[in-house]
């Protein structure tokens, strides 16, 4: 077994953000425009701030990769904050005089890891923790997520997200498989269909008209996945743990739900289960005739699409501030206000798939892990050739 790790280090403005990505075999085609298009991705939105206007994120390859191949070593990579020419003094790493503005920040955001962080790592400056709590952090894990992206797209797997809802406004229910991605792509609110994309953004900008924030609802699919990632023998070996951890671990997110978690405890229970049926094209291979589970059973991948949905808290920052406290004096004043988005559901979709493509490599390299791709796919087709000898499910297959 090859483990897969990552790490990300860096505040939202000081010199720029290091990533290292541990595990991943040599042979792997990759470059920095590849990286460069999924970090745009993070970039777009309605109801974006105005930092975005201000970076064009781009990785620089640092280690691990030689004429756009993986070597098999850990791959390093950095992201330079373009905004840190406004803050060398106050982001500075080394001690700075005390004449220089520093933006020390005391005034607690309601929402944010500002109380907690200050009290817990005794902070008198709740910029020390907001700085690395911002969801800056996330175009790290973007970065992190293409070279896992890279490697799934060599097994046939490939990932995607959209909203399915902006504040009180849902998108249809449609099945993933019938979702017509470019549109998603295409729409500043990753809204699949041009109503959607048109409540929406008439949800943000009501918001936004009211000083407030808007949240909603994300869905996470991966196609192409085989039966067998993740396993039922352990708690945290379980495919549908480990992806509510990591869609959890988004800022802002606060629910995880796997294929219809939640409708399905209002449904019968014979109306709940996947049925399973010899497939009509090889009778000796089967398919379930709905995806329910959404693609995990047993804390493993059942060859079904993978389905996520994941909920997003409106942010905490607004331009018309919550009341709140000074952390030094208790002094009771408004939260701080830094410029900020309205609605982040579109900017973190790509968040969310980086999110899934970091755990599905884990998984693929656990369970197929070798040193180089050549081997890793030698390794891929025996396990799938293996399942023709006892009939059964036919592991690269797509239910639905
Ligand atoms: C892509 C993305 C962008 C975000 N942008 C902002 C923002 O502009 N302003 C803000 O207050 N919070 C923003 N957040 C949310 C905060 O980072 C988050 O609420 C905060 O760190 C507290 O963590 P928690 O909500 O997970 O408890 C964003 C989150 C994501 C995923």
């Amino acid at each position: 077994m090859t483990e897969f790790r990552w790490m990300t280090a860096g505040e939202s403005h000081g010199p720029g953000l290091t990533v290292v990505v541990e595990g991943v075999p040599s042979g792997l085609e990759i470059d920095e425009a590849y990286i460069e298009r999924q970090m745009a991705r993070r970039q777009k939105g309605y109801g974006s701030g105005g930092r975005m206007k201000i970076e064009k994120d781009r990785a620089e390859l640092r280690g691990g990769v030689r004429h756009g191949l993986t070597l098999g070593a850990p791959i390093a990579m950095w992201i330079e904050n373009r905004d840190f020419a406004n803050w060398t003094d106050a982001m500075s790493p080394n001690p700075v005089g005390d004449g220089v503005d520093k933006k020390t920040h005391t005034r607690i955001v309601p929402g944010h890891a500002d109380f907690p962080g200050a009290l817990k790592y005794l902070h008198h400056d709740v910029r020390n923790v907001l700085e690395r709590a911002s969801a800056r952090e996330t175009a790290a894990r973007v970065a992190a997520a293409s070279v896992a992206r890279r490697m799934l797209e060599e097994f046939g797997i490939t990932i995607h997200a959209r909203a399915v809802s902006t504040g009180t406004e849902r998108s249809p229910e449609t099945d993933p498989a019938a979702v017509n991605w470019d549109e998603v792509e295409a729409s500043e609110v990753r809204a699949a269909d041009a109503d959607s994309d048109r409540r929406f953004r008439a949800a943000i900008d009501a918001a936004k008209a009211a000083r407030t924030t808007v949240g909603g609802i994300m869905q996470v699919v991966a196609f192409g996945a085989p039966v067998g990632l993740g396993s039922h023998v352990h708690w945290d070996r379980k495919l549908d743990a480990r992806l509510a951890q990591a869609m959890m671990s988004i800022n802002a997110v606060k629910g995880v739900e796997i294929g219809t978690g939640f409708a399905n405890t209002t449904r019968p229970g014979r109306e709940v289960q996947d049925v399973i049926v010899p497939d009509p094209s090889d009778p000796r291979r089967f398919r379930q005739v709905s995806n329910h589970a959404g693609g995990i059973e047993g804390g493993m991948s059942n060859g079904n699409p993978i389905v996520a949905h994941v909920a997003i808290k409106p942010i905490a920052t607004m331009t018309s501030p919550l009341p709140s406290v000074d952390i030094n004096t208790g002094e009771v004043i408004e939260a701080a206000y830094n410029r900020s988005d309205i609605c982040q559901v579109a900017r973190a979709c790509p968040v969310a798939e980086a999110m899934m493509a970091l755990v599905l490599a884990y998984a693929v390299l656990e369970k197929f892990g070798g040193d180089s791709m050549a081997e890793m796919k030698r390794n891929y087709a025996g396990y799938i050739a293996s399942h023709d000898e006892f009939g059964g499910q036919g592991g690269r297959r797509q239910g639905g």
